[in-house]
């Protein structure tokens, strides 16, 4: 671990990449209308015609993603807080936390919008939930600012994958075209804070390694805070949408390979240790999974009807 101000000192040195790759962020970009992707002739008055869960249309365990999902977007008010708190001195870095909240801002009023219109969703369950979620709030602890490009590096692949795999399991052209166009913006935030991690570590490769394996070691996605969170994200977990095999495979294998982690040179003794701690765990999380899923099969064996 650095001291705040030496990481302060990193950041800015790595400054003109931030401001490149907000400028290809920029160029990369496509505005999009929420609006032109939900299919507003589905919709009827709530209060004429009350929600009844025989109306969804999707699986339950795909609605439970969705709502896990809209939830997390919806405690954006503190991410913002964390962006402003980390780098609110940082004129680059304050930019670019105003584009991206504007970006991220759309994600929670289009799924929103979304499961109303289709009644995928029971609308007092979710305002009650949102309620709950945002009034708790949300504070990971991580406030130097290279450990949270680190976090925030890991974070937007694993929402981007969320969000494109709950669309494709949803089985539905309007869901997975909506989720699809917003794990692409999830795509967009990861590029950058990949980018500048990146950078980070050309400049300081020890410093960047023992963040992430601090980083990683605590690792949890925004959502712990959510009402029934174990059995919603156990009944996600089940689908594939995201759980350890994803997080090993998916996020943590690309980014170890992204970085190069492995031909990292001239590295102190603790971030040698670092390094191994970071190639090992994705074989960490595998066989996390692996014992997840033993429990599951085995579960599904016992309620087999006899016969069968
Ligand atoms: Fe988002
Ligand atoms: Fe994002």
């Amino acid at each position: 671990m650095i001291p705040r101000s030496e990481s302060v000192a990193l950041m800015e040195a790595v400054t003109p990449t931030i401001e490149r790759l907000i400028a290809e962020h920029r160029e990369r970009r496509e505005h999009w209308y929420f609006h032109e992707f939900i299919p507003w002739e589905e919709g009827r008055n709530y209060v004429d015609e009350p929600w009844d869960k025989s109306q969804a249309t999707l699986r339950p365990e795909v609605r439970t993603a969705l709502l896990l999902n809209l939830l997390t977007e919806d405690n954006l008010p503190y991410y913002y807080g964390q962006l402003a708190k980390t780098y609110g001195e940082t004129p680059a870095m304050e930019a670019w936390s105003g584009l991206w909240t504007a970006e991220e801002g759309q994600h929670a009023i289009a799924m929103r919008a979304y499961l109303l219109v289709s009644r995928n969703v029971d609308p007092r369950v979710l305002e009650d939930d949102r309620m709950t979620v945002v009034e708790r709030g949300w504070d990971n602890d991580v406030e130097d600012p290279l450990d949270l490009f680190v976090y925030t590096a890991t974070q937007e692949l694993a929402t981007r994958l969320s969000h494109f795999n709950a669309g494709k399991q949803a089985d539905d052209e309007v869901a997975y075209t909506l989720m699809k166009r917003i794990a692409q913006d999830e795509n967009h935030h990861y590029l950058f804070y990949r980018g500048v991690v990146t950078e980070m570590l050309n400049h300081m490769p020890s410093e960047v390694l023992c963040s992430m394996a601090k980083v990683n070691a605590g690792f949890k996605m925004p959502g712990t805070t959510m009402p029934g969170w174990t059995r919603r994200s156990l009944q996600v977990a089940q689908t594939g949408i995201y759980n350890h095999r994803v997080h090993a495979e998916n996020i943590l294998k690309p980014l170890i390979l992204h970085w190069k982690l492995d031909q990292l040179t001239g590295l102190t003794p603790e971030a040698e240790q670092a390094r191994d701690y970071m190639m090992a765990l994705p074989g960490e999380y595998l066989a996390m999974a692996e014992s997840f899923e033993a429990r599951i099969a085995a579960r599904a064996k016992k309620r087999k009807p006899v016969g069968v």
